[in-house]
């Protein structure tokens, strides 16, 4: 292995990239130089004692590996200029992560992707496709996946420091007040999210789905490499902060037997059982919120022939900046003489 690698974290002052920042010290990733950069705003802020500057070509400059934790459109522009200056780039935005040249990556699902990336861009899949991927991964292995009926729980958190500031306002003034508001205070949400769920995460596209859903169904095809998987998902944004919970309904080509689908769920890595209902033993997101594991419970056969389950995952790390991390061990496991783009 080399001397430890140049890392930059693009987004450093962002919910997702404070978290990478964290997460990148607290598994002893090799960085042998961390760069932290942000919009100009953040120029000469300090994320965990690193100095934060504004995002330029210079910090690309002999940079090994660049994991971005920014809005869609800096990626977008950014992205490809890290990658063409030399350094790997894991992006965890939407730009890239249907792009057919560029490997969509779990690593307990599919790590191995990382070697085929010919833009020199790897893409961190959506935190919700994250989270109900981690079970149904082992359990289409075993079964052969056919069909995922699911709706998610999404925290404020997923849209963002925005989303959270949002939230924590709202319910300060609705205590004051003694009531719900009526009007959002805040640009993060078109409606009041404290005291209320909003049905509706991402923007409305052809045909009544929202972005969110509209990735949930065709990320999964992608990592999973079975184009003909059908997922239909309402995603729900609640008032929670961290973790965002999916409730799981799954029909297979085999009938899966719920002993086996608990040992599966048990070894299956990244993925903890929490299921003893009676003793109120079931995930929440105050369990997963600030944990690695993506935890499952109510695990059953529904009242229409689907296995169902609760699934939930702490959307800043599983869902976003942990993964990245994961896909960054992945790569220099794989391959410690880093190069910028490959294609297998
Ligand atoms: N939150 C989640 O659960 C989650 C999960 C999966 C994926 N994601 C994706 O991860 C990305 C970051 O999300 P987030 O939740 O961390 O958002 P956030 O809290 O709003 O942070 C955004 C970050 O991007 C930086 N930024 C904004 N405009 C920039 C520009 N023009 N140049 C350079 N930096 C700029 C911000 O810097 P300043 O502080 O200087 O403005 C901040 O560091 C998004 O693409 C999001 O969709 C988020």
């Amino acid at each position: 292995m080399r001397d430890g690698y140049v890392v930059a974290v693009v987004g450093a002052t962002g919910a997702v990239g404070r978290q990478a920042v964290a997460i990148l010290e607290a598994r002893g990733f090799p960085v042998r130089e961390l760069r932290l950069a942000a919009s100009g705003r953040s120029a000469g802020k300090r994320v965990d004692g690193h100095p934060v500057v504004a995002l330029s070509e210079d910090v690309f400059d002999g940079c090994d590996i660049a994991i971005f934790d920014v809005p869609d459109g800096v990626s977008a522009e950014w992205a490809p200029r890290a990658a063409a200056r030399g350094a790997v780039v894991i992006d965890n935005s939407a730009t890239f992560l249907l792009e057919p040249d560029v490997p969509l990556v779990i690593p307990e699902i599919n790590g191995q992707r990382v070697k085929d990336r010919p833009r020199g861009i790897v893409a961190n899949p959506n935190c919700t496709t994250a989270t109900f991927l981690l079970p149904l991964a082992p359990l289409h292995r075993a079964y052969g996946l056919r069909r995922v009926v699911a709706c998610s729980y999404q925290s404020v958190s997923g849209a963002g420091q925005a989303g959270t500031e949002q939230l924590w306002r709202e319910l300060r003034a609705a205590v004051e007040r003694g009531e719900p508001l009526r009007e959002p205070l805040g640009q993060a949400f078109p409606h009041p999210i404290a005291l209320n769920v909003l049905p509706a995460v991402g923007s409305v596209r052809d045909g009544g789905h929202t972005s969110e859903e509209v990735k949930a169904q065709q990320e999964s095809r992608k990592i999973l490499e079975h184009p003909g998987v059908e997922v239909g998902i309402t995603c729900v944004r609640v008032p929670t902060l961290v973790g965002h919970g999916v409730a799981v309904h799954a029909t297979f080509d085999r009938s899966p037997d719920l002993e086996e689908v608990r040992e599966i769920l048990r070894t299956a890595p990244g993925v903890e059982v929490v299921d003893e209902p009676r003793s109120a033993r079931y995930p929440t997101p105050l369990l997963a919120a600030g944990r690695d594991p993506a935890y499952v419970g109510r695990i059953r056969l529904d009242g229409a022939g689907n296995l169902a389950f609760f699934v939930v995952a702490d959307n800043l790390r599983k869902g976003a900046a942990l993964n990245a991390v994961q896909i960054a061990e992945t790569l220099v496991a794989l391959e410690p003489e880093l190069r910028a783009h490959a294609r297998v």
